[in-house]
């Protein structure tokens, strides 16, 4: 599952981090993995919500089907014995199961009499730490389960405890920034960086740190520690394979770019003091906070280093922050000193308010449809000349 918009994007990924069969579709990428891969997605994907691992697909229209469809799909004896306990999450809809809650309730019933049956005993329901989270996708007459691997999801990265107004999830931010083609050789500049979250997620990105690993880890590889995911709790989890993703995965960690030169500067700057003082505690935690320059100030005293570079902005838009007036002559002072100062260099603005990217004064070379939290925006290229 990941962010729609980011489908194309998280395919390559996968792909590049070696899985195959990968074919994107909406909001979510198909793909195959062995069991070292699959461990490797959760330590090293940046785009994807969850990594669901699928077990079957039925035919499924009414509850008769559901039930047997549930109990053929895998061996429940060794997955499920009743002192473990699970969650039941259903996503989709179709004509026989209009309502999500009841369809995991019938997914749980199949499963839980079953056991009653067999054991004389249940598992219980947790819904805060189950030790197995099933994921039920209908649609129109079929049924796909899957098994989720992640439990939390993966776009909390453990760094952000401190949040501004308006942040982008971790994942989202990593997206654009891969949109961008940014490898950490030019500086890169958010005027209005808010908690941070491009800054860091392009940080981590040039520096080759890896998403899932404990962000207070130790440096040397051998003793990394990866983050806690749900398929440690699988009965066909491989503690010695998993060992040795999380000690390839600390190994990629670099104090430069990949071709060895060092990272110029990643800068950030925001007019609120308190939003500047979570992004440096929120880059402090995630092991980056001797790369980012984080400034409090506004566009008038906005002085790039020397270029070209790439400027990254996710400017308020609106629909959650700032008033229309002020904000359209927020755009225009935006447009006007990245006009002035900033030239030869490439803009990537999150828009969510075609009205006020015209303020800008600026066209956009290139320009893709991302969602934010539900609000349909576009990532727009400008180079600026
Ligand atoms: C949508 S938020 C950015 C969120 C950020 N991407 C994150 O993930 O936390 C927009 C930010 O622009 C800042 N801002 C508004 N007007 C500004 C100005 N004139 N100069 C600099 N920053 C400004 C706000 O304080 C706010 O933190």
């Amino acid at each position: 599952m990941v962010p729609p918009g980011l489908e194309a994007l998280a395919a390559a990924e996968l792909e590049a981090l070696g899985a195959s069969q990968v074919q994107p579709l909406r909001r979510a990428v198909a793909c195959r993995t062995d069991a070292a891969a699959y461990y490797r997605l959760h330590l090293q994907a940046r785009l994807p919500f969850r990594l669901l691992r699928h077990l079957a697909r039925f035919p499924c229209a009414g509850p008769d089907d559901l039930r047997h469809g549930v109990l053929a799909a895998i061996d429940w004896d060794r997955w499920l014995p009743p002192d473990r306990s699970l969650r039941v999450e259903v996503s989709g809809r179709s004509p026989a199961f209009p309502h999500s809650h009841y369809t995991a309730l019938a997914v749980k019933n199949a499963l839980v009499d079953q056991q009653r049956q067999q054991w004389g005993q249940r598992s219980s329901v947790d819904r805060d730490d189950p030790d197995l989270v099933l994921h039920l996708h209908l649609s129109a007459g079929e049924a796909v389960l899957a098994l989720d691997g992640s439990g939390t999801s993966l776009h909390r990265r453990g760094y952000r405890a401190a949040m501004g107004l308006a942040p982008l999830k971790e994942n989202l931010a990593a997206g654009l920034i891969g949109f961008t083609g940014y490898d950490g050789r030019q500086p890169l500049l958010d005027p209005c960086c808010g908690s941070g979250t491009l800054l860091i997620e392009a940080a981590a990105m040039a520096l080759g740190r890896a998403p899932g690993l404990e962000v207070d880890g130790a440096p040397v590889p051998d003793h990394a520690r990866g983050r806690s995911f749900g398929f440690h709790r699988w009965p066909d989890f491989d503690g010695r394979l998993w060992r040795h993703e999380v000690v390839a995965a600390a190994a990629l960690a670099r104090q430069t770019a990949a071709d060895g030169s060092p990272v110029p500067a990643i800068i950030g700057r925001d007019l609120d003091p308190e939003v500047v003082a979570q992004a440096g505690a929120n880059a402090d935690r995630a092991g980056l906070a001797p790369w980012l320059d984080l400034q409090v100030g506004g566009l008038d005293d906005l002085h790039p280093p020397p270029g070209p570079g790439l400027v990254v902005c996710n400017p308020p838009y609106g629909h959650r922050l700032g008033e229309p007036e002020a904000l359209e002559a927020l755009y225009a002072q935006l447009g006007q000193v990245l006009r002035d100062r900033c030239g030869g260099w490439t803009l990537w603005l999150l828009s969510g308010q075609p009205k006020l990217t015209g303020a800008l004064r600026l066209k956009a070379s290139r320009r893709i449809p991302v969602s934010n939290g539900g609000i349909d925006c576009r990532w727009l290229r400008y180079d600026l000349r």
